[in-house]
C-alpha cells in the first residue's frame, strides 16, 4: 500500500501555491493524498504567521495531530511555511512532536528531510537566507484541485519594510523568478487545460527589477498574454507605489488581463501611512485609483485595511472611512492590528485597546456592507462573461466574472472550463445568479 500524506494550509494565496508545489513533490516521492489525517503517514502543516491568530491555530492543530503517533509511531509530522521560518527551533521546543521543519526557502529539500526524519533525526532545516539553489523548486510540478485556474508564483519575498509586517522576515528579500521559467510553467498549465493564470508575489508589481537583465512587470503581463490558450490573467498583490503607469496601460491594453485589482491601502491617514512606512499618501493612493478607473473601464477593486494601528485616532480612522467611501471597493479585507514579534510597530507607543479596534472594525464593515449591496445590485440585468469552474450536483454551474464575482449559472450542456455569456438575474453581495446565454470560447 502506498504512503499517504495529509496537508493543512493556512495563510495567503502564495502559501496555498507553495502547498500545491509541496503536493507535487510528495507525488514524485510516491505519496498519495488523503483527507483524513488519522490515516496519514505524513502530516504537513503549511503555516502562516501574519497575525497572532494563525500562530495559535497551528499549535492547537499540532496538539490534535500528535495523536497520530499513538496509532502509527512511524508517522511523521512536518511544519512548513512562515511560522516555521520565524520561530525555528523555538517551535520544536514548544512542540517536540515536530519531525520535519522547513520554509518557502527550501521546499526543494523536502525529499532529503523526509529521509532524515525516517532515519530518526529531527530534520529542521530553517535557513537565515534563501539558498542559492532555491530555483530548483520550479522543476517540480504542482498538484492542483482547480482544473481551469492556476496560481503561478513569479516573485518571492519582499523588500518593503512596512513596520507592522513580518513577511520580509519570513520570506526574505525579493527574488524574481526568471521569465523563461514562468513562461514554461504557464505553457505546461495551458497544455493541462488551464485557462486562467493568476500571477503571485508578496509584491508582484516589483517583479523583474532584480533579474540579471531587469524587466518591468508590464512586460511579464505581455509575455504571459502571448502564450496561446491563456484566456485570463490576474495578479496579486500589487503595491500602490509600484503600480506604475506602464502597468496600468498594460492592464488596459491586454484583453486577457481581468477587470479586477487588489490594491492594499492599509489606512487612509497620511500620519498612520508614514508610521507604517508605506511610502505613499492618501492622495497618491487615490491618484492611482483614479488613473486605473480612467484607463480600465469598470474595474473592480479590493483592498486590505488594518484597523487600530498604534496611535490611530478617531480622526485617522475617519480618513480610512473616507477612502472607502471614495473608492467604493468591491471587497475589503480588514484586520485588527496584531503586534508581531520583531516588527517596529509592535514596539510603538500608543497601542490601541482591543475594544476600540473591535468597534472601529464594526463601523468599517457596516459602511462596506452598504456599498457592497449597491454594487451587487448594479449587476442585475447585465450580461457577464463567466469562466465556468465547477459543475454542481443540482445541474447548475459555478464560475467567476472577470471582476472576480462568483456566479451560479443555470443552463445546460457541457460548459465546464468554457467562457460563457450569462444574464444576471439576481445579485447578492457574495453571489450572483444568472442564465446561460451562449458559449463564447
Ligand atoms: N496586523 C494586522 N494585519 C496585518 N496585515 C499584515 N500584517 C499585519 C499585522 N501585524 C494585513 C495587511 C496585509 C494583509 C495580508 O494582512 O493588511 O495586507
Ligand atoms: Fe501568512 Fe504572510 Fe506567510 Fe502568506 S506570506 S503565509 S500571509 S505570513
Amino acid at each position: 500500500m502506498g504512503r499517504k500524506y495529509f496537508i493543512k494550509t493556512f495563510g495567503c494565496q502564495m502559501n496555498f501555491n507553495d502547498s500545491e508545489r509541496i503536493r507535487g513533490i510528495l507525488k514524485t516521492l510516491g505519496y498519495e493524498p488523503t483527507d483524513d489525517w488519522k490515516e496519514a503517514d505524513l502530516i504537513l502543516i503549511n503555516t502562516c504567521t501574519i497575525r497572532e491568530k494563525p500562530d495559535q491555530k497551528v499549535l492547537s492543530h499540532l496538539g490534535e495531530y500528535r495523536k497520530i503517533k499513538e496509532k502509527n509511531p512511524k508517522a511523521l509530522i512536518a511544519v512548513a511555511g512562515c511560522l516555521a521560518q520565524r520561530a525555528g527551533w523555538e517551535l520544536v521546543k514548544k512542540a517536540p512532536v515536530i519531525d520535519i521543519m522547513f520554509s518557502s526557502f527550501n521546499m526543494h529539500q523536502l525529499p532529503e528531510l523526509i529521509n532524515q526524519a525516517q532515519a530518526g533525526y529531527k530534520a529542521v532545516a530553517i535557513l537565515d537566507e534563501p539558498p542559492g539553489d532555491e530555483d530548483k523548486v520550479w522543476e517540480f510540478p504542482t498538484e492542483r484541485d482547480n482544473k481551469y485556474c492556476a496560481y503561478v508564483t513569479v516573485i518571492k519575498g519582499c523588500d518593503k519594510r512596512c513596520t507592522y509586517c513580518v513577511v520580509p522576515r519570513t520570506r526574505g528579500r525579493e527574488r524574481s523568478r526568471p521569465l523563461e521559467s514562468i513562461i514554461d510553467e504557464v505553457k505546461r498549465l495551458v497544455d493541462d487545460g488551464v485557462r486562467e493564470i493568476h500571477l503571485l508575489g508578496q509584491n508582484v508589481t516589483a517583479w523583474g527589477k532584480d533579474l540579471e537583465k531587469p524587466l518591468p512587470f508590464s512586460e511579464l503581463l505581455y509575455q504571459v498574454s502571448k502564450v496561446a490558450g491563456v484566456e485570463r490573467i490576474r495578479f496579486t498583490t500589487g503595491h500602490p507605489r509600484d503600480l506604475t503607469d506602464d502597468i496600468i496601460d498594460a492592464m488596459a491594453d491586454i484583453p486577457q488581463v481581468c477587470n479586477a485589482l487588489h490594491l492594499p491601502v492599509q489606512s487612509g491617514s497620511d500620519r498612520i501611512l508614514a508610521l507604517m512606512d508605506r511610502g505613499y499618501t492618501k492622495e497618491f493612493y487615490l491618484g492611482r485609483i483614479y488613473r486605473l478607473r480612467e484607463k480600465v473601464k469598470d474595474i473592480a477593486l479590493s483592498t486590505d485595511i488594518i484597523v487600530g494601528f498604534p496611535t490611530e485616532t478617531e480622526e485617522d480612522f475617519g480618513e480610512t472611512l473616507d477612502v472607502v467611501r471614495k473608492v467604493r471597493y468591491d471587497q475589503i479585507f480588514s484586520f485588527k492590528f496584531s503586534p508581531r514579534p520583531g516588527t517596529p510597530a509592535a514596539e510603538m507607543d500608543g497601542q490601541v485597546p482591543d475594544e476600540v479596534k473591535t468597534e472601529r472594525m464594526a463601523r468599517l464593515l457596516e459602511l462596506q456592507k452598504g456599498i457592497m449591496s449597491e454594487i451587487a445590485r448594479s449587476y442585475e440585468g447585465t450580461v457577464q462573461e463567466v469562466l465556468i469552474e465547477e459543475a454542481k450536483d443540482d445541474g447548475t454551474f459555478v464560475g467567476r466574472t472577470t471582476t472576480n464575482r462568483w456566479v451560479t449559472v443555470r443552463g445546460g450542456g457541457n460548459i465546464l472550463g468554457k467562457i460563457v455569456k450569462v444574464r444576471i438575474t439576481k445579485a447578492s453581495p457574495f453571489n450572483l445568479d444568472g442564465d446561460l446565454l451562449e458559449v463564447v470560447r
